[in-house]
This record gives structure tokens, sequence and C-alpha cells, in this order.
């Protein structure tokens, strides 16, 4: 229980200081075109987006990061005062910790006292609700009252983390059975290693409101883990240092991803990697209908409330910028504008 809770501490402690990115996740491959005579006014650009039912202020969505130790309540407390704010959807990190002991459920909690009307998702593993069932997927969402439930997936963590869980059987016909009974829309979501076609597909026929990619060229776990175990005095943690070092530039980048997730038909959220309104934008021209961004927003929110606004209305400028010069006066219009995809980001291999 202990461990759960002082593990969130060190992942959040190596991604506020350390070089934590690895890789591309594709976005200088995508162009947008250039509209030299837009006919829309930059001031009036409407970047209002439904999903799931909920019509968010913009597409950028606070992707799942903490909770599960006491000092992760204030993280929490300025990101969802932030999704109140600007009317963002927001994930919250594992909530595992606070499964196996309730005292911690204050740490999740708080984000619904913060947002009381925004759309917040709660999460837990795939292991977590193939061993626990519905049972512990209705305690997560009922702890920040959610409006959804992300259901992780981290088997390349899990692979290299020394406490981690290695066996994947049982968890696709959990998660279909999860969302066969929930009240709530599941979300399925990688933490970036990305999701190609076929699982898509296997995850929308299991009954899935929505994806999101997770995909690798942002935060990466490889890298996360290395370090934590480089910083381990126990011995058998060595060897993981270099398993994770080995894998580091393992996975789908989040562009391929999103070109594999879309044609699947469930509504998508891109996350893994983006780091401007630009990369939301071009993200949304994908087909994307939200941009989930965690490592740029952790230290923002780290530093307080004035921080983590002025970033967020930085990428929103950014994003509403860019809808300009395409000519698109919504997010409806940024759906339909052409891209170019080029670069060395092709598609996954065609057999
Ligand atoms: C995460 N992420 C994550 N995802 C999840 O489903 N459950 C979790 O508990 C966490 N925890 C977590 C902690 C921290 C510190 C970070 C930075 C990230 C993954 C996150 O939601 C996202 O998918 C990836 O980080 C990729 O996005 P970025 O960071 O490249 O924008």
């Amino acid at each position: 229980i202990h461990q759960t809770s002082s593990r969130k501490l060190d992942h959040i402690r190596i991604c506020s200081q350390d070089e934590v990115e690895q890789g591309d996740p594709g976005f200088q491959g995508v162009s947008l075109i250039h509209n030299a005579l837009p006919e829309c006014d930059m001031g009036k650009i409407d970047t209002g987006v439904r999903f799931l039912g909920h019509l968010f202020g913009s597409p950028l969505f606070i992707a799942a990061m903490t909770g599960g130790h006491p000092e992760t309540t204030v993280i929490n407390e300025q990101l969802a005062r932030a999704a109140e704010r600007f009317n963002l959807g927001m994930g919250v990190g594992s909530q595992r910790a606070a499964l196996e002991n309730p005292d911690l459920e204050g740490t999740f909690g708080v984000v619904r006292e913060m947002a009381p009307s925004a759309f917040l998702c709660a999460n837990i593993g795939v292991v977590q609700l193939r061993d626990h069932g519905i049972e512990w997927a209705d305690r997560a969402v009922e702890m920040i009252r959610g409006d959804a439930l992300a259901v992780h997936l981290n088997f390349l963590q899990e692979a290299i983390q020394p406490e981690g869980d290695h066996d994947a059987r049982g968890c696709m016909a959990a998660l279909a059975s999860l969302c066969e009974e929930a009240s709530y829309p599941v979300i399925v979501k990688e933490t970036g290693s990305g999701i190609a076609g076929e699982t898509a597909r296997r995850i929308a026929g299991a009954g899935a409101a929505a994806i999101d990619t997770g995909g690798r060229g942002g935060t990466s776990w490889a890298a996360i883990e290395a370090i934590r175990a480089d910083e381990s005095s126990r011995d058998q943690d060595r060897h993981l240092v270099s398993l994770g070092e080995e894998f580091l530039s393992w996975g789908i980048p989040t562009v391929t991803s999103l070109c594999e997730v879309v044609p699947a038909g469930l509504p998508v959220i891109a996350t893994g990697g983006v780091r401007t309104g630009i990369d939301m934008a071009k993200a949304v021209a994908l087909g994307a209908d939200l941009a989930g961004m965690a490592l740029p927003l952790l230290n923002p929110a780290l530093k307080g409330e004035e921080s983590l606004s002025n970033t967020i209305e930085r990428l929103l400028h950014q994003l509403k910028v860019t809808m300009f010069l395409t000519g698109s006066p919504d997010i409806a219009a940024l759906k339909r504008t052409r891209v170019i995809i080029s670069g060395t980001n092709g598609a996954l291999g065609v057999h």
C-alpha cells in the first residue's frame, strides 16, 4: 500500500526535474495549409468542442497525472481549478493507491471540489480492472464524481518496473464486461506507447466510448523507470536501468497512432508529446476530438495558479492563431482543413 503511494511521488519528482521525454511524436511531419485569405475574425474564433455529450471550452485536455500521495493533492487542486476556469476536461492519475487505502481518497476527491462543473475522468489500470472488476471501477468514478472512467494500458511500464504486473491475460475480457455493465463512458488510454489500428478495433468492439492514443514522443515511462531504477540501491534493480534504456525507442508515435485509431470510428483524444497549440490544431485536423497534455502542465501546476493559467492561455492563443491562419472559425472547420503528412513518420506496416 505504502509502496504504490510513494512510487507516485517518485514519478512526480522525476518528471518535474529530469529529462523524461523521448522520440518524436510526429507533429513536425504534419503541415497545416496556410490560408492567405482566411475570411474570419480571429477575435471571434470558437474553440468549443463537444465530446461524450459534454461541451468543452477547447480541445485541450488535461491528461491523467497524479493523486495517491498526500503531497500530490495540491497538484490536483491546481489542475482542477484550471479545468474549471477554462472549461477543460481533466483526468486524474491512477486511483489504485486510494482504492487500496481509502485514507488517500481526498488526494483525488479534491478535483471535484475545485471543479464542480468540469468534465472529470477517473483512472484505473487495466490490470486492476481485471483483478478487482467493476467494483473498483465504480469506486474510482464515485471518488471524484467522475463523468467518465479512463482505463489505462501501460504494459511497457509494467514490464520494466520491478514491482510490475507481467501477466496481461484476461484484460480484454475485463474491458468488454466493464463497457457492457458500466453506467458511465469508458475511455481506453495508452500512456506513451501508442495504440495501433487493430488494437483500436478490438477496443471499439469491446464497447469503449473513446480512445486516447497515449502515443510515443512525449513522456516516456521507459525513461522514468530507468531513472528510478538507477536511483535504487537494490542490486536486482540495476539490470532494469539498461532494460529501460533499451526500450526508450519502443512504441507508436502519436501522429501515427492517431492515423491508425481514427478509422476505428470512436471519439479520439490525441495525447503524447502534444506541446503547442499548433500541435493541438494538427491533431484535430487529423481527426482527434481532443488533444491531451500531461508533462507541460506539471511544472506550471507545481509553481501555482498564475503560472498554470499563463501556460494554458498561451496554448489557447497558439490554437486560435492557427485556426485563424487556416481559415477555421470553429473546430468543425478545423477538422475539415486539409493536412499534408510528410517526414519519417509513415503509417504502420501494410501487409
Ligand atoms: C502520467 N500519465 C498517466 N496516465 C495514466 O493513465 N495514469 C497515470 O497515473 C498517469 N500518471 C502520470 C504521471 C505523470 C507525472 C505524467 C507526466 C504522466 C500519462 C499521461 O496521462 C499521458 O498519457 C502521457 O504523459 C503522455 O502525455 P505527455 O506527458 O507527453 O503530454
